[in-house]
């Protein structure tokens, strides 16, 4: 594992950003597996601002979600990662929508958008995934417990991934029970992994991931011995180590 240690929020944002540009820009072709949370936030603006001073283009870039929430009513959309995702970076870069591979959020839906995302997978291998990390150590919504092995599936939110993620929505009961995530073997299977790790609250989770012990119990574990993986992490992250 390559770990860069970085000061701040800003750093790790400004970091990410320019490894992926620099790669974009040696493949345009390339395709990317995103994650949501605040943690990319900053590095999706950081790869607006780089395409704006047109320093990269997104024109063949291709892009899949990482997960996506099963909403229990429409009117929930702009919790969705879908509207995650296009607001805070496809509706600002030159992302052709026909390029973005994204799931369906009923969960009536979830076994048909299941066995598209593997049919998309299956053509378009993904170069770069960018993770982030959970409390618990969850990478997408594998949560503790979760097979290696694992592909696309439903999976039940631990009390704690919906306490974490309450902040998102207006009340607590709207946090979804379920959600639709690539596995942890469509993760390992990418190319080059980047996870980013941000803030006190992740210290615990870098702490053990650190430690190198792997386990089912910590689903990011399974990065360990993937061949190229970079974790980009600030002081506050690295804060237990
Ligand atoms: C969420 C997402 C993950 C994300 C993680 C951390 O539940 N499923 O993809 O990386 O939890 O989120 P945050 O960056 O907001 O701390």
């Amino acid at each position: 594992m390559n770990i860069i240690k970085v000061k701040d929020y800003e750093e790790l944002s400004k970091k990410a950003a320019k490894i992926i540009t620099g790669e974009i820009n040696h493949n345009k072709h390339l395709v990317l597996g995103l994650a949501t949370g605040s943690t990319p936030v900053g590095t999706y603006q950081e790869l607006v601002k780089n395409y704006d001073n047109k320093l990269v283009t997104f024109k063949y870039t291709k892009a899949f979600f990482l997960d996506e929430y099963c909403l229990s009513h429409p009117r929930l959309f702009e919790y969705s990662n879908k509207y995650f995702l296009e607001y805070n970076f496809f509706s600002k870069i030159n992302i052709e929508p026909e390029n973005v591979f994204g799931f369906d959020q009923r969960i009536e839906e979830s076994e048909k958008t299941i066995a598209q995302m593997d049919q998309h997978l299956a053509e378009n291998p993904i170069d770069i995934m960018l993770l982030g990390i959970g409390q618990n150590g969850h990478i997408g919504y594998n949560e503790p417990g979760c097979s290696f092995e694992s592909t696309t599936h439903l999976s039940k939110l631990s009390y704690k991934t919906r306490l974490a993620n309450q902040r998102f929505f207006s009340f607590a009961d709207e946090v979804p029970s379920y959600a639709i995530t690539l596995g942890i073997k469509n993760i390992l299977d990418a190319k080059k992994i980047i996870l980013l790790a941000s803030g006190s609250s992740k210290a615990e989770a870098i702490k053990e991931l650190l430690s190198l012990k792997i386990s089912t119990d910590f689903p990011a574990s399974s990065l360990i011995h993937h061949p190229d993986v970079t974790i980009i992490i600030d002081e506050d992250a690295c804060s237990l180590l």
